[in-house]
């Protein structure tokens, strides 16, 4: 049988690793897929660079709309990125009737709604398996291996770059500035690290994942994003003397009020496996209520485990190409006529514990104040550690950090609490707040 004819938009690091992987394992793909996979067609700006990566037999041109535009091709892959010319070209694609691939979290995470229904009126795939996690199968233990399931929640390790810095900040007892430099130097963070930093690559991840657990529809804009920049170093070491790791993660969690969906710094039990997933690597762990806890650990990045998720993508579109596409795997795994309304809920109604630090004057009372206003809001203290007071200026005037670990509380009733605390005025400097997840 005829190979399946693939168009490639962008052929950087990650389109590179797809067609150098293609070529070297091209006979057990094809023992795999029932035919061949070739990509016959690159769209790249630096065509000289793209050339030299392809070779002489594969068609290289500048514009990717004479992709698409070619008949021949069955399946677009899209490794341009963004939001703005990467939509059009998805759009385009999809009106032209063919499937497409993706690693675009973030146009998914944003135009994921618009961009599904019009594969699924157009009756053609858009498989993203590398936009979350990388090289990890997510997307398919979620929408395939685990469809038996009712999923409680998700958390995830799904920025390499943060995870990375969070280590180093560890194990070496770095600034995040210096340690955010470091993962320049070796290439894990982009010139420009805002949205790896801030949160909103992990955030994107988060969503498409939240979206295929709970069959709701994609909802960036609903997600509340909190990256590492306000971590400091001292707060690492504190939650490590109580047992616990800091990790950057992304969360989704089914509640009786709707869905949390949420990515922020959390303390982690040290014991967790996932607490000890360290460096640039992803993991991500799923809770269905059938099959209990699962853990899915690798590359969330780089040319090769990228593409590993790309081509696999390629091989399940090219098994499933001439099924009925009613009987295809959903793009969202819920059928489109079925998705759920549970609203994604405002992160005041975020129930999680919390570790909290406060610089305080070292007087008779203090700890009583600050305890009591914690009992009368009702939240409960599960842990506390108090360093020995220091003299600070020399004046005999010695302060300490209080660091309190509670129990389980809405967000806003401890934001609440957070704002009384800071009116004390022995408590003289802004309280550190960092959420904590048992994870159990
Ligand atoms: N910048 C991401 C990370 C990889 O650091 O994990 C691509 O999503």
């Amino acid at each position: 049988m005829k190979a399946i004819q693939v168009g490639l938009l962008g052929i950087g690091t990650v389109g590179t690793g797809v067609f150098n992987v293609l070529k070297r394992n091209q006979e057990e793909i094809k023992r795999r897929a029932g035919r061949g996979i070739e990509i016959t067609m690159v769209a790249d700006l630096d065509t000289a660079r793209a050339q030299a990566v392809v070779g002489g037999v594969v068609k290289v041109v500048n514009d990717a709309r004479a992709v698409i535009a070619n008949p021949d091709i069955d399946i677009v892959i899209e490794l341009i990125g963004g939001y703005g010319i990467a939509k059009q070209l998805v759009m385009e694609a999809i009106d032209a009737g063919k499937h497409v691939v993706t690693a675009n979290k973030a146009l998914l995470a944003v135009h994921g709604t618009e961009i599904f229904a019009a594969a699924h009126r157009r009756g053609v795939m858009v498989a993203f398996e590398a936009a979350v996690a990388g090289g990890i199968p997510i997307i398919k233990a979620l929408r395939e291996g685990l469809t038996a399931n009712s999923i409680e929640w998700i958390a995830g390790i799904i920025n390499g770059t943060t995870n990375f810095i969070l280590s180093e900040m560890r194990d070496k007892g770095l600034d995040f500035a210096v340690a955010l430099k470091e993962a320049q130097r070796l290439g894990y963070a982009e010139a420009d690290p805002t949205f790896d930093i801030e949160g909103i690559d992990a955030a994107h991840k988060a969503t498409i994942m939240s979206a295929i657990a709970f069959g709701i529809p994609v909802q960036f804009d609903k997600a509340y994003v909190e990256g590492i920049t306000q971590l400091g170093a001292q707060d690492i070491r504190y939650a490590e003397q109580l047992g616990y790791r800091i990790k950057l993660l992304g969360i989704t969690k089914r509640t009786p009020k709707g869905i949390e969906l949420r990515v922020h710094p959390a303390l982690v039990p040290a014991k967790r496996l996932i607490a000890n997933v360290e460096g640039a690597m992803n993991a991500v762990v799923v809770q269905g209520d059938a099959v209990g806890t699962t853990l899915y650990y690798g590359k969330g990045a780089g040319s090769e485990p990228t593409a590993s998720a790309v081509i696999a993508d390629l091989v399940d579109i090219t098994r499933l190409h001439t099924a009925d596409a009613a009987n295809r795997v959903p793009h969202l795994a819920f059928q489109p006529d079925q998705m759920s309304d549970a609203p994604v809920l405002p992160m005041s109604e975020v129930v999680t514990s919390y570790y909290l630090r406060l610089r305080v004057a070292d007087q008779a009372g203090v700890l009583a104040k600050v305890t009591g206003q914690l009992a009368a809001a009702g939240i409960s203290i599960d842990a506390m550690l108090q360093r020995q007071a220091q003299d600070v200026g020399g004046e005999g005037a010695t302060q300490t950090d209080l660091i309190i670990l509670t129990h389980s509380v809405r967000e806003g009733t401890m934001n609440e609490v957070i704002a009384q605390m800071q009116q004390l005025p022995t408590v003289l400097a802004p309280i550190t707040r960092i959420r904590k997840e048992e994870l159990a």
